[in-house]
């Protein structure tokens, strides 16, 4: 087994290591793991031209990743706790599933799935509340080399369909409804109406959760019971390409609808674990637990593939941390003896308006390790994440990573690494980050800011996005030569440390969540009343970010008037779900752009911000006269 890193100086070390000879770092990582067959190369790479990412890792590698779950644990911890699962109602039963357990669970599932004429290569959608049986469905999917597509259960109709079709999943597997807080959502009819317009899926799969009545299509559904009752709980796992396809998982973008970003199966398997272990400094017999939903992709590696890959117990909850009140988390920190805890920012500023008591009255001394993840954390959070949650005793790593590097790579290391609130601090061994100004010259020596790159791949990173490639090369590969661009700003301090300043391009950060303005306006845009839209991030309390909308509309009678904001919210809502419905919107007569017509949205960010002292030569624009117009009506408070 690969050693963890132990201390700052072999961090340092492993980190020149990885530089130095990346072939041989992750090639000697890799011999970890259970494979059919070795590979013959660690890496072949290209960051330039139209192929870019053309990465390969582990070349006629052959493997499972279930396999390095399931057979490589399971002569020493088949009855060890796999999955913890802590249900939304703390008065049901806590299920706990042991490797040995979720191992048939899993191969029961896969059969039934091959059963149904799934194999390798199909695309199958889980659109699933937090249950345990989304980790299976998941885990079998991997297993017989389905490609699964997983669609947070928050979002609307209109948006699962639109990942539905564009994978051309042919199975979609869901429930017929969740619970979060005091509320259930019935899941099942958000996919029947979604179904409408998705001629691919020939069956669902339904689990049964909330038990509330659903509309079950004869030959279409079928009953998750009806669909294992019977099947055999041995499976051999699928043999796959180090290169095959592992998931695929949707993300917002500047431009456009969401893109699948498509992960592949041994460099993602081997990032997943070696980022968990060495980040959060697991240890054989830690509780360690995520609270992210498996819908994004913190909780694909960090509640699922990373933590069972390295053996690890990991906690999964299907509730929200303010219910049944604001000690929910504390409560199960300390109910299950949690000792690495991962949570995003806006879940800490949420907590903190209710008060320390609800804290305090918990036993928190299982912990050891605190992390976040989503969105640059606040010094404020950050403090009260320490003395409060951490009681002064327990290192906060400040993750960052997207969906498309798969795995984190500015970290500091738990315990290793001495940290600074709000700083991501150093990269992990085998990523190579740099700044580049607008030009893309690079920015070198500390203390400088600019656009966050990568230079040379990594094992867990995005391969391509799924069926457009053109869409990967020009999001990720085309802004500066030879270089993947992150669409994040940062800062590195006089010390070498980043500091993730936020997006730099038109993608915001709503509570963690990532949107498109250019999605959002689409979504209000189809309100039949509305012109035009102009949708920006502005700071917000709790989520960050919030979302403000600048609408022109046609002519409004007085009713109209008085329900336009509501409208516009709930066509929103139905277009891409709750997470986008703008904060504050901000009827105008006209939008500030300039003579050729591009919304200067510069300014209506400014504006946002509360900052309308320098708001730059507006003298060139189309009609200078609505800039004054929007800051007198601003939702916010506007210095000027
Ligand atoms: C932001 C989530 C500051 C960043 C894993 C990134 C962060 C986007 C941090 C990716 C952090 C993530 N500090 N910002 N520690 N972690 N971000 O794809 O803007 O949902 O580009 O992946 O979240 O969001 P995604």
């Amino acid at each position: 087994m690969t050693k963890k890193i132990s201390n700052f100086a072999e961090y340092f070390q492993k980190y020149q290591e990885s530089v130095n000879d990346p072939e041989g770092f992750w090639g000697e990582i890799a011999e970890d793991y259970q494979w059919h067959k070795k590979w013959d190369k660690v890496l072949e790479w290209s960051f330039t031209g139209p192929k870019a990412p053309d990465v390969n890792w582990f070349i006629n590698g052959k493997l499972n990743i279930t396999e390095n779950i399931f057979e490589r644990h399971l002569p020493e911890r088949k009855d060890q706790i796999a999955l913890v699962w802590e249900p939304n109602d703390p008065k049901e039963d806590v299920v706990n599933y042991t490797y040995g357990e979720l191992y048939e669970k899993v191969c029961q599932f896969a059969n039934a799935l091959k059963g149904l004429g799934i194999k390798k290569g199909d695309r199958v959608a889980i659109y699933l509340p937090m249950v345990p049986e989304l980790t299976i469905a998941m885990l079998a999917c991997a297993r017989i080399g389905a490609i699964h597509s997983i669609v947070f259960a928050g979002f609307s109709a209109n948006s699962l369909s639109d990942r539905i079709i564009d994978a051309e999943c042919n199975l979609v597997i869901t429930s017929d409804g969740g619970y979060r807080g005091a509320k259930s959502i019935s899941l099942k009819s958000i996919v029947d109406d979604a179904l409408k317009s998705c001629p691919t899926v020939k069956h669902t799969v339904v689990l049964k959760r909330t038990g509330d009545d659903i509309n079950f299509v004869e030959g279409r559904d079928i009953w998750w019971d009806d669909f294992i009752a019977g099947v055999d709980t041995k499976n051999e796992a699928e043999v796959m390409d180090a290169e095959d396809t592992l998931f695929v998982l949707y993300t917002s973008g500047s431009t456009g609808k969401p893109k699948g970003v498509l992960h592949t199966t041994a460099g993602y398997m081997i990032f997943a674990e070696y980022t968990f272990k060495n980040v959060f400094q697991y240890n054989d017999g830690d509780i360690y637990w995520c609270t992210a939903d498996i819908g994004w992709v913190t909780g694909h590696t960090y509640i699922v593939y990373g933590p069972l890959l390295a053996g690890a117990t990991s906690v999964m909850f299907e509730g929200v941390p303010t219910w049944p009140d604001a000690g929910r988390f504390w409560e199960i920190v300390n109910k299950h003896k949690v000792n690495q805890f991962y949570t995003a920012p806006t879940a800490i500023r949420a907590l903190i308006v209710h008060g320390n008591e609800f804290v305090t009255k918990h036993d928190l001394s299982s912990l050891k390790v605190l992390g976040t993840v989503g969105e640059p954390i606040n010094e404020e959070a950050w403090r009260w994440y320490h003395d409060v949650v951490g009681k002064g005793n327990c290192p906060i790593v400040d993750t960052w990573w997207q969906t498309e590097t798969g795995g984190i790579l500015i970290t500091p290391l738990a315990g290793i690494t001495p940290t600074k609130p709000s700083f991501a601090t150093l990269p992990l061994p085998g990523v190579q980050p740099l700044l580049v100004d607008n030009e893309g010259n690079e920015l070198k020596g500390n203390s400088v800011e600019g656009n966050l790159c990568i230079k040379f791949p990594w094992p867990g990173m995005i391969r391509t996005t799924y069926g457009d490639h053109d869409r990967c090369y020009q999001t990720y590969f085309s802004t500066y030569k030879g270089l993947y661009f992150t669409g994040d700003g940062a800062k590195r301090d006089e010390e070498g440390y980043y500091r993730i300043m936020g997006r730099v391009d038109d993608v915001i950060n709503v509570s963690g969540h990532r949107l498109g303005t250019a999605e959002i306006e689409d979504a209000i845009n189809q309100h039949p009343k509305v012109n035009e839209s102009a949708v920006i991030g502005y700071p917000h309390e709790i989520k960050g970010q919030g979302i403000y909308a600048y609408v022109t509309c046609e002519a409004l009678s007085a009713d109209e008037a008085d329900s336009i904001e509501n409208d516009i919210r709930a066509t929103v809502n139905k277009i891409i779900g709750p997470i986008a419905k703008p904060d504050k919107i901000q009827i105008v007569s006209g939008l500030p752009k300039t003579r050729s017509g591009k919304i200067m949205r510069r300014i209506l960010r400014k504006i946002g911000e509360g900052d309308a002292t320098n708001l730059g030569d507006i003298s060139t624009l189309l009609d200078p006269g609505v800039v004054d117009e929007i800051v007198t009506g601003a939702k916010v408070e506007v210095k000027r």
